[in-house]
């Protein structure tokens, strides 16, 4: 895992736009999981001020976010669908019918995971997956206790979950239940950006990172994963064991990507590229 802490939360989001936007302007086409929640509202704005001064453009871009709640309609103010509008969508040019959402309402909520899963597959997979976390380590709805295997179906809410939730739909009834992309679903993706800031976030985040891998902290599963950047601020990394060593990495890195290049960039061309006979 790369671990990188930041100042604060605007140099959290400052720095995943900059990831995002390499992989947009390297690959027209890329396929972006996206998450819904408080900590990618800040990352968003920064990718729609990118668009609007013309510096990466969406129009091929697919999406595909985490989860929904379960039986709610896209129009519904609680909706995922309409936070995705209201916060990115409508800013930019992407095309409607290439961002995804399980959509639950009206349809039986066995068939709909599947579903997802095969128009995911369709898409050719998922470049770059957005996280955030949950207070109880949660990723997208998979809440503890949730298969480390598990692909996107029908999951239960924890109360923590609602109420965390409530406090950005002050106004509306929460729904208790979600269709959730699983474990295995998100640890497909060929890279992962998790982002945690505030002090609510630490215990998650050390327990994530620095704990056992443990259905008890579904977020832990990433540390199977081979390809994972977690952006933090000060406050969510206040109680990580081995801040100091992160940001020595961090800063010894930076001289690498200097010189030879972010990784991602070959990554994205390690098949055509990489001469093995090479030393
Ligand atoms: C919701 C979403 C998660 C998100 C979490 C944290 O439960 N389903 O994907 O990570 O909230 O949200 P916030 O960023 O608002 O703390």
């Amino acid at each position: 895992m790369e671990v990188l802490i930041f100042e604060n939360e605007a140099e959290v989001a400052d720095q995943g736009a900059l990831l995002v936007s390499e992989l947009v302007k390297k690959k027209p086409d890329a396929v972006l999981g996206l998450a819904t929640g408080k900590s990618p509202i800040l990352l968003y704005q920064n990718l729609i001020e990118y668009y609007k001064r013309g510096q990466i453009s969406f129009k091929q871009i697919q999406t595909f976010n985490l989860d929904e709640y379960y039986g709610v309609p896209r129009t519904h103010p609680a909706s995922y669908r309409q936070f995705m509008q209201t916060y990115l969508f409508d800013h930019i040019d992407i095309e409607v019918d290439n961002t995804y959402l399980p959509e639950s309402a009206g349809s039986n909520p066995r068939l709909v995971g599947p579903k997802y899963e095969a128009q995911i597959k369709a898409s050719g997979g998922i470049d770059l997956q957005i996280l955030g976390i949950g207070r109880n380590g949660h990723i997208g709805f998979n809440e503890p206790s949730s298969s480390l295997a598990s692909r996107t179906r029908i999951k239960t809410l924890t109360e923590s979950t609602i109420n965390d939730n409530r406090l950005l739909q002050e106004d509306i009834e929460m729904p208790d239940m979600a269709i959730t992309m699983g474990i295995g679903t998100i640890m497909d993706a060929h890279r992962i950006l998790l982002f945690a800031t505030g002090e609510n976030k630490s215990k998650a985040v050390k327990a994530a990172l620095e704990g056992p891998i443990s259905a008890m902290s579904p977020a832990s599963a990433l540390q199977a994963h081979e390809y994972v950047t977690v952006l933090l601020d000060e406050a969510a990394a206040s109680e990580l064991e081995l801040q100091a060593y992160y940001r020595w990495v961090h800063s010894k890195s930076k001289g690498i990507k200097a010189k030879y290049g972010n990784f991602y960039e070959i990554d994205l061309t390690i098949d055509s590229t990489i001469d093995l006979t090479e030393d």
